[in-house]
This record gives C-alpha cells, sequence and structure tokens, in this order.
C-alpha cells in the first residue's frame, strides 16, 4: 500500500531524511518511531505530497507520488502534526467541509459515518473551541477518513492528551487497522509496541532499525541479564564466583545480590545453581530481567550516534 524508495529531503545542508525505504502492507499498522527531529513529519509530507522529495520516490496503492500525485493524494488520509483549526465551526460543519475538499459531493452520509465511527456524533453540533483535546485529535481522525482512503498516515496523534484520552486514541488507531494500511509517528516506544504490527526505528534521518517489536527486542537485545542474590557468601566472594561462570559479561551489584549481563543466547542458570551449590552457599533469588524496548532504542541510537562520530 505504501512502497518508499530512498526517500530523501534536503534542507540546505542538513539531509532530514536520508534513502528511507519501507513498505506498508494492507492490513498492516506500522510505526514510525523516532526522537524530536529524526524525520518523521517529513517522512509523512513527502509521502503525502506536501513537498516532493530531494532523491526517491514512494508509491501508494500503486501511484507515484511524484508522477501521479493526485491519485496518491486520494488514496491517503492525514492527520498532520498539528491539525488545523477553525474554532467557530461546528463538528459538523468542519467535517462536510472536508468531505467537500475532498469531492464528496454529498457529503452528509459520509459526515454522519464518520463521526459515528470516531465517536464524535453526538458532538456533533459543538463548535470546534469547545472540544477537549483528546476530542479533537479524534476530529482530526474524522478528517482523516471522511473519504474513506485505503491509507491512513497518522502524525502522533497522542500527543499533548491526557493518559485516558492516549489509551482511547490509541484504541482507534487499532481499529484502524482493520480496514487501512496505516502508518503512524510516536516517540513513544510503548506506544509503538502497544499499537503496531511492525516499527520502523528512524533516527537522523535514518531507519536504524526494523522488525515487529518482540522481534527487535530478540535481535537487538545485547544479552539477557539475570538478578541473582545468594546467601552465606561475602560480596566479594559471590562477585567472583559469578564472574567466573563462562557467557558472563559483567556483574554488578544491586541491592542485596547482583545484576549479571550474559551473552545473547547463553543460559546460564543451571552453571550458578551448580556452582553456587558446590561452594557451599544458597541461592536466594534467581529471575531474569527483561530490557524493555527503551534499552534498546538507547542503545541503537547511541550507536547510531557514534557511528557518525558525534
Ligand atoms: N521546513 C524546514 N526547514 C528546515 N529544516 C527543517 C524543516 N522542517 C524540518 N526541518 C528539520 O528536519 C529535521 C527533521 O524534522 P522533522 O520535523 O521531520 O522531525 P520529527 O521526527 O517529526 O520530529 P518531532 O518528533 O519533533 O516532530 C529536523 O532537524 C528539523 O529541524
Ligand atoms: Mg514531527
Amino acid at each position: 500500500m505504501i512502497e518508499a524508495e530512498g526517500l530523501t529531503k534536503r534542507y540546505g545542508k542538513l539531509v532530514a531524511v536520508d534513502h528511507v525505504s519501507f513498505s506498508v502492507q494492507p492490513g498492516e499498522i506500522v510505526g514510525l518511531l523516532g526522537p524530536n527531529g529524526a524525520g518523521k513529519t517529513t517522512t509523512m509530507r513527502m509521502l503525502t505530497g506536501f513537498m516532493p522529495p530531494s532523491e526517491g520516490t514512494a508509491r501508494v496503492v500503486g501511484h507515484d507520488i511524484i508522477e501521479d500525485s493526485m491519485a496518491a493524494r486520494r488514496a491517503i488520509g492525514y492527520m498532520p502534526e498539528r491539525i488545523p483549526i477553525y474554532p467557530d465551526m461546528t463538528v459538523r460543519g468542519y467535517i462536510a467541509f472536508w468531505a467537500r475538499l475532498r469531492g464528496i459531493r454529498r457529503p452528509a452520509g459520509h459526515v454522519e459515518a464518520v463521526l459515528k465511527r470516531v465517536d464524535l456524533y453526538d458532538r456533533r453540533d459543538t463548535l470546534i473551541r469547545q472540544l477537549s483535546k483528546g476530542m479533537r485529535q479524534r476530529l482530526g481522525l474524522a478528517q482523516a477518513l471522511v473519504h474513506e482512503p485505503e491509507v491512513v498516515i497518522l502524525d502522533e496523534p497522542t500527543i499533548g492528551i491526557d493518559p485516558q484520552q492516549v489509551i482511547e486514541v490509541r484504541e482507534s488507531v487499532r481499529e484502524l487497522g482493520r480496514k487501512h494500511a496505516v502508518l503512524f509517528s510516536t516517540h513513544i516506544l510503548t506506544e509503538a509496541e502497544q499499537v503496531c504490527d511492525r516499527v520502523l526505528i528512524i533516527n537522523k534521518g535514518h531507519i536504524v532499525a526494523e522488525g515487529d517489536p518482540g522481534e527487535l527486542r530478540q535481535q537487538l537485545e545485547p544479552g539477557t541479564q539475570l538478578y541473582v542474590v545468594i546467601g552465606g557468601a561475602s560480596a566479594d566472594q559471590a562477585a567472583a564466583l559469578l564472574s567466573a561462570i563462562p557467557g558472563v559479561i559483567s556483574v554488578e551489584v544491586q541491592g542485596e545480590g547482583f545484576n549479571v549481563s550474559t551473552q545473547a543466547g547463553t543460559d546460564i542458570r543451571g552453571a550458578v545453581f551448580a556452582q553456587v551449590s558446590a561452594a557451599g552457599y544458597s541461592l536466594l533469588e534467581i529471575r531474569a530481567v527483561a530490557s524493555t524496548l527503551e534499552d534498546i532504542f538507547l542503545n541503537l541510537v547511541s550507536r547510531d550516534s557514534q557511528a557518525e562520530g558525534v
């Protein structure tokens, strides 16, 4: 549904998006995850025809965004980072206005359907100025969906709204995945994990990793961490014993026990138990410490920065 090939955007010397290639399949929700300034909005603006790429191109439902930009735009619903708001319009009036811009001659039926879909039908006669931020986000979603596009592109739809409304917007995005191909951006890792089928991690205009959130964790996890508490040994004795186990990379004191990092793919639990028993100590606790997508992200982003000598 979306196929980007070498999308690049330069602002003078700055390369905001640097040869980015990816695809979004029908029924798939893909997250563009990256920190501020990573190039998320710029990528989306190129896809939606708001500005031309400096290099590369993309196809949306088979339509080239440069050669066939009108058809490509028709296939997309876009919710921008900052939604243009007309405070004195009613909810219904605003969506009808967008529907007409999108070439729908008799918008009433479309407007009703889309407002029901985003749960704003009860507010159809409310002035936009009287909506909460979360409701405005849903209004932005309705605007993006009114012409029933095959592809939906949402730029950080949960920014600046309260936690309850964040949950609602995330649910709405998940719901969209049933009917549309969805590309949505976020800088929140847990959000990408909750909402997306696949995540593209972008930093400084480069895609630095890609995969389903679970796969990403497996691929990129630097290793496994265990938390171990040993009884009957001094801290030095316990640390020496753990450090000597093959596959252990580091041992750090943490509370009454140790955080033990091991090489990826090694399972030292059996060895820990055996060594502790053999030395006459007792194993009081042993458990895995899961590294979060947050750790992976920091790791990747710092690796990317180091590679560039920053
Ligand atoms: N119109 C512009 N002119 C010059 N530089 C720009 C312009 N728009 C964006 N940039 C720069 O391009 C880079 C990417 O910006 P972009 O807005 O795409 O990032 P983003 O990932 O959307 O960030 P955020 O999470 O803050 O929204 C940044 O360094 C930004 O300063
Ligand atoms: Mg942005």
